[in-house]
Protein backbone atom coordinates (compact mmCIF):
# COMPACT_ATOMS: atom_id res chain seq x y z
CA UNK A 1 0.00 0.00 0.00
CA UNK A 2 0.96 3.49 -0.99
CA UNK A 3 -0.25 6.59 -0.15
CA UNK A 4 0.48 10.38 -0.96
CA UNK A 5 -1.33 12.90 1.05
CA UNK A 6 -1.56 16.51 -0.83
CA UNK A 7 2.12 16.35 -1.74
CA UNK A 8 4.39 19.03 -3.25
CA UNK A 9 7.71 19.63 -4.13
CA UNK A 10 9.06 22.66 -5.51
CA UNK A 11 12.79 23.24 -7.10
CA UNK A 12 14.96 26.27 -7.94
CA UNK A 13 13.74 28.13 -4.84
CA UNK A 14 10.03 27.35 -5.77
CA UNK A 15 10.23 28.72 -9.80
CA UNK A 16 9.76 25.11 -10.75
CA UNK A 17 6.43 23.46 -9.04
CA UNK A 18 7.66 19.87 -10.18
CA UNK A 19 4.60 17.99 -8.27
CA UNK A 20 1.90 20.06 -7.25
CA UNK A 21 -0.63 19.07 -4.48
CA UNK A 22 -0.38 14.97 -5.15
CA UNK A 23 -2.63 12.98 -3.42
CA UNK A 24 -2.67 9.36 -4.60
CA UNK A 25 -3.64 5.39 -2.74
CA UNK A 26 -2.34 2.17 -4.41
CA UNK A 27 -3.41 -0.69 -3.16
CA UNK A 28 -1.22 -3.90 -2.36
CA UNK A 29 -1.80 -6.81 -5.17
CA UNK A 30 -1.68 -4.09 -7.74
CA UNK A 31 0.63 -3.26 -10.53
CA UNK A 32 0.49 0.52 -10.87
CA UNK A 33 1.82 2.58 -13.90
CA UNK A 34 2.81 6.22 -13.46
CA UNK A 35 2.47 7.76 -17.09
CA UNK A 36 3.30 11.22 -18.17
CA UNK A 37 5.34 13.49 -20.79
CA UNK A 38 8.86 14.06 -19.96
CA UNK A 39 9.24 16.93 -17.15
CA UNK A 40 6.13 15.63 -15.88
CA UNK A 41 6.99 15.45 -12.11
CA UNK A 42 7.52 11.36 -12.18
CA UNK A 43 10.82 11.16 -10.74
CA UNK A 44 10.63 14.19 -8.44
CA UNK A 45 7.27 11.82 -7.30
CA UNK A 46 9.31 8.92 -7.05
CA UNK A 47 12.99 10.49 -5.61
CA UNK A 48 10.09 11.58 -2.72
CA UNK A 49 8.54 7.96 -1.83
CA UNK A 50 12.44 6.27 -1.82
CA UNK A 51 13.23 9.52 0.79
CA UNK A 52 15.78 10.56 -1.62
CA UNK A 53 13.85 14.24 -1.59
CA UNK A 54 11.63 15.56 0.85
CA UNK A 55 8.89 16.83 0.44
CA UNK A 56 7.76 20.45 0.81
CA UNK A 57 4.17 20.12 1.84
CA UNK A 58 2.16 17.14 2.25
CA UNK A 59 2.97 13.16 3.90
CA UNK A 60 4.04 9.81 2.03
CA UNK A 61 2.96 6.33 3.71
CA UNK A 62 4.29 3.02 2.88
CA UNK A 63 2.20 0.08 4.01
CA UNK A 64 1.06 2.56 6.99
CA UNK A 65 4.24 3.85 7.82
CA UNK A 66 4.75 7.26 7.59
CA UNK A 67 8.26 8.09 5.80
CA UNK A 68 8.82 11.09 7.33
CA UNK A 69 8.69 9.74 10.70
CA UNK A 70 10.23 6.41 10.52
CA UNK A 71 12.27 6.54 7.34
CA UNK A 72 14.57 3.68 8.19
CA UNK A 73 11.28 1.32 8.53
CA UNK A 74 9.65 2.87 5.51
CA UNK A 75 13.04 1.91 3.56
CA UNK A 76 13.36 -1.37 4.41
CA UNK A 77 9.74 -2.18 3.30
CA UNK A 78 10.71 -1.53 -0.19
CA UNK A 79 13.47 -2.44 -3.42
CA UNK A 80 14.20 0.49 -5.62
CA UNK A 81 15.51 0.73 -9.41
CA UNK A 82 16.49 4.21 -10.42
CA UNK A 83 16.47 5.45 -13.52
CA UNK A 84 20.32 6.77 -13.14
CA UNK A 85 23.41 4.41 -12.84
CA UNK A 86 24.53 6.11 -9.79
CA UNK A 87 26.73 2.14 -9.05
CA UNK A 88 29.88 1.24 -7.60
CA UNK A 89 31.76 0.70 -10.98
CA UNK A 90 34.87 -1.00 -9.18
CA UNK A 91 32.46 -3.92 -7.26
CA UNK A 92 31.85 -6.49 -9.25
CA UNK A 93 28.14 -7.92 -10.19
CA UNK A 94 28.73 -10.44 -7.26
CA UNK A 95 29.82 -8.18 -4.38
CA UNK A 96 27.65 -5.68 -5.19
CA UNK A 97 24.33 -8.35 -4.96
CA UNK A 98 26.54 -9.66 -1.33
CA UNK A 99 26.54 -5.29 -0.54
CA UNK A 100 22.94 -5.27 -0.78
CA UNK A 101 22.29 -8.57 0.79
CA UNK A 102 24.20 -7.59 3.85
CA UNK A 103 22.25 -4.15 3.81
CA UNK A 104 19.31 -5.51 4.30
CA UNK A 105 20.18 -8.52 6.13
CA UNK A 106 19.64 -11.55 3.51
CA UNK A 107 20.81 -14.75 5.06
CA UNK A 108 23.11 -17.10 2.65
CA UNK A 109 20.67 -19.34 1.26
CA UNK A 110 18.09 -17.02 0.55
CA UNK A 111 20.78 -14.82 -1.29
CA UNK A 112 22.44 -18.10 -3.14
CA UNK A 113 18.17 -19.06 -4.28
CA UNK A 114 17.83 -15.44 -5.59
CA UNK A 115 20.78 -15.90 -7.48
CA UNK A 116 20.72 -19.00 -8.80
CA UNK A 117 17.18 -17.85 -10.38
CA UNK A 118 17.65 -14.59 -11.36
CA UNK A 119 21.27 -14.62 -12.87
CA UNK A 120 20.54 -17.46 -15.41
CA UNK A 121 16.63 -14.99 -16.07
CA UNK A 122 18.64 -11.86 -17.14
CA UNK A 123 21.51 -13.96 -18.58
CA UNK A 124 24.22 -12.34 -16.16
CA UNK A 125 26.00 -15.43 -14.84
CA UNK A 126 28.81 -14.82 -17.02
CA UNK A 127 29.61 -11.35 -16.20
CA UNK A 128 28.59 -11.55 -12.78
CA UNK A 129 32.18 -12.12 -11.91
CA UNK A 130 33.47 -8.63 -13.72
CA UNK A 131 33.48 -5.08 -12.34
CA UNK A 132 30.17 -3.01 -13.17
CA UNK A 133 32.42 -0.37 -15.45
CA UNK A 134 32.49 -3.51 -17.46
CA UNK A 135 28.94 -4.01 -17.91
CA UNK A 136 26.49 -2.55 -20.84
CA UNK A 137 23.68 -0.33 -19.74
CA UNK A 138 21.67 -2.97 -20.22
CA UNK A 139 23.79 -5.34 -18.23
CA UNK A 140 23.82 -2.20 -15.26
CA UNK A 141 19.96 -1.89 -16.00
CA UNK A 142 19.52 -5.72 -15.24
CA UNK A 143 21.96 -6.22 -12.08
CA UNK A 144 19.41 -3.05 -10.66
CA UNK A 145 16.66 -4.57 -11.31
CA UNK A 146 18.21 -8.07 -9.63
CA UNK A 147 19.29 -6.09 -6.84
CA UNK A 148 16.35 -4.50 -6.08
CA UNK A 149 14.35 -7.58 -5.31
CA UNK A 150 17.27 -9.25 -3.02
CA UNK A 151 15.28 -8.85 -0.01
CA UNK A 152 11.98 -9.41 -1.26
CA UNK A 153 10.57 -5.78 -0.77
CA UNK A 154 6.58 -5.20 0.26
CA UNK A 155 6.72 -2.20 -2.79
CA UNK A 156 8.85 -2.80 -6.35
CA UNK A 157 9.71 0.64 -7.50
CA UNK A 158 11.27 1.11 -10.80
CA UNK A 159 11.65 4.48 -12.43
CA UNK A 160 11.86 4.12 -16.47
CA UNK A 161 12.67 0.29 -15.92
CA UNK A 162 12.61 -0.80 -19.73
CA UNK A 163 14.56 1.38 -21.46
CA UNK A 164 17.78 0.00 -23.13
CA UNK A 165 16.39 -3.87 -21.97
CA UNK A 166 16.80 -6.81 -24.88
CA UNK A 167 13.43 -8.42 -25.73
CA UNK A 168 14.15 -10.77 -23.60
CA UNK A 169 15.01 -9.31 -20.72
CA UNK A 170 12.70 -7.20 -21.54
CA UNK A 171 9.78 -10.09 -21.32
CA UNK A 172 10.99 -11.34 -18.02
CA UNK A 173 10.72 -8.74 -16.49
CA UNK A 174 7.37 -8.19 -17.50
CA UNK A 175 6.72 -11.63 -16.20
CA UNK A 176 8.21 -11.08 -12.51
CA UNK A 177 6.29 -7.48 -12.20
CA UNK A 178 2.84 -9.61 -12.92
CA UNK A 179 3.66 -12.47 -10.56
CA UNK A 180 4.99 -9.87 -7.97
CA UNK A 181 1.95 -8.28 -6.89
CA UNK A 182 0.56 -11.54 -7.22
CA UNK A 183 1.02 -12.26 -3.20
CA UNK A 184 -0.35 -8.96 -2.44
CA UNK A 185 2.67 -6.79 -2.65
CA UNK A 186 2.85 -3.50 -4.45
CA UNK A 187 4.76 -2.56 -7.85
CA UNK A 188 5.17 1.32 -9.07
CA UNK A 189 6.64 1.91 -11.91
CA UNK A 190 6.90 5.13 -14.58
CA UNK A 191 7.04 4.35 -18.05
CA UNK A 192 6.85 6.17 -21.63
CA UNK A 193 5.95 2.50 -23.49
CA UNK A 194 2.45 2.76 -22.99
CA UNK A 195 1.06 0.18 -25.33
CA UNK A 196 3.07 -2.41 -22.53
CA UNK A 197 1.41 -0.41 -19.68
CA UNK A 198 -2.07 -1.13 -20.85
CA UNK A 199 -1.10 -4.78 -21.32
CA UNK A 200 0.52 -5.11 -17.55
CA UNK A 201 -1.11 -2.31 -15.15
CA UNK A 202 -4.12 -3.09 -13.23
CA UNK A 203 -4.31 0.63 -12.54
CA UNK A 204 -2.16 3.90 -13.77
CA UNK A 205 -2.00 7.31 -12.87
CA UNK A 206 -0.97 9.80 -15.44
CA UNK A 207 1.06 12.84 -14.41
CA UNK A 208 1.13 16.47 -16.29
CA UNK A 209 2.65 19.73 -15.08
CA UNK A 210 3.07 17.90 -11.82
CA UNK A 211 -0.46 17.24 -11.24
CA UNK A 212 -2.40 13.80 -11.62
CA UNK A 213 -4.87 14.14 -14.42
CA UNK A 214 -6.34 10.74 -15.07
CA UNK A 215 -6.10 7.72 -12.22
CA UNK A 216 -7.80 4.02 -12.22
CA UNK A 217 -7.91 1.27 -14.63
CA UNK A 218 -6.14 1.27 -18.20
CA UNK A 219 -10.04 -0.39 -19.40
CA UNK A 220 -11.82 2.26 -17.63
CA UNK A 221 -10.34 5.02 -18.24
CA UNK A 222 -10.27 4.17 -22.31
CA UNK A 223 -13.92 3.63 -22.21
CA UNK A 224 -14.66 6.97 -19.93
CA UNK A 225 -12.64 9.14 -22.85
CA UNK A 226 -13.92 6.79 -26.13
CA UNK A 227 -9.99 6.11 -26.54
CA UNK A 228 -9.43 2.73 -28.48
CA UNK A 229 -5.78 2.77 -27.12
CA UNK A 230 -3.91 4.00 -23.69
CA UNK A 231 -2.08 6.05 -26.64
CA UNK A 232 -4.58 7.81 -27.69
CA UNK A 233 -5.78 8.11 -24.28
CA UNK A 234 -2.74 9.99 -23.27
CA UNK A 235 -2.48 11.94 -26.00
CA UNK A 236 -6.27 13.42 -25.73
CA UNK A 237 -5.18 14.21 -21.55
CA UNK A 238 -1.59 15.34 -21.94
CA UNK A 239 -2.03 17.54 -24.99
CA UNK A 240 -5.31 19.69 -23.58
CA UNK A 241 -4.21 23.05 -22.26
CA UNK A 242 -4.00 23.46 -18.89
N1 LIG B 1 17.35 18.81 -9.60
C1 LIG B 1 16.48 19.62 -10.22
N2 LIG B 1 16.64 20.97 -10.18
C2 LIG B 1 15.75 21.80 -10.78
N3 LIG B 1 14.67 21.37 -11.46
C3 LIG B 1 14.47 20.04 -11.55
C4 LIG B 1 15.37 19.10 -10.93
N4 LIG B 1 14.91 17.84 -11.18
C5 LIG B 1 13.80 18.00 -11.91
N5 LIG B 1 13.52 19.31 -12.13
C6 LIG B 1 12.36 19.86 -12.86
O1 LIG B 1 11.19 19.32 -12.26
C7 LIG B 1 10.22 18.99 -13.25
C8 LIG B 1 9.87 17.51 -13.11
O2 LIG B 1 11.00 16.71 -13.45
P1 LIG B 1 10.99 15.12 -13.29
O3 LIG B 1 12.39 14.67 -13.48
O4 LIG B 1 10.31 14.76 -12.04
O5 LIG B 1 10.08 14.69 -14.54
P2 LIG B 1 9.78 13.26 -15.18
O6 LIG B 1 8.27 13.17 -15.26
O7 LIG B 1 10.49 12.20 -14.45
O8 LIG B 1 10.33 13.42 -16.66
P3 LIG B 1 11.00 12.35 -17.67
O9 LIG B 1 9.85 11.63 -18.33
O10 LIG B 1 11.74 13.19 -18.64
O11 LIG B 1 11.89 11.45 -16.87
C9 LIG B 1 10.83 19.39 -14.59
O12 LIG B 1 10.37 20.68 -14.89
C10 LIG B 1 12.31 19.41 -14.31
O13 LIG B 1 12.97 20.34 -15.12
MG1 LIG C 1 11.93 10.83 -14.99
Amino acid sequence: MIRFENVTKSYAGGAVKAVDDLSLEIDGGKVFGFLGPNGAGKTTTIKMMTGILNPDAGKIWLEGIDLDRDPIEAKRLFGFVPDTFEMFERLTGLEYLNFLADLYRVGNAERKAHMDKYLPLYELESAIGQQIRSFSHGMKQKLQIIGSLIHQPRIWILDEPMVGLDPASMHALKQEMREYCESGKTVFFSTHVLDVAERLCDEIGIIRKGKLIAQGEPEALMKTDRAETLEDLFLNLTEKEA
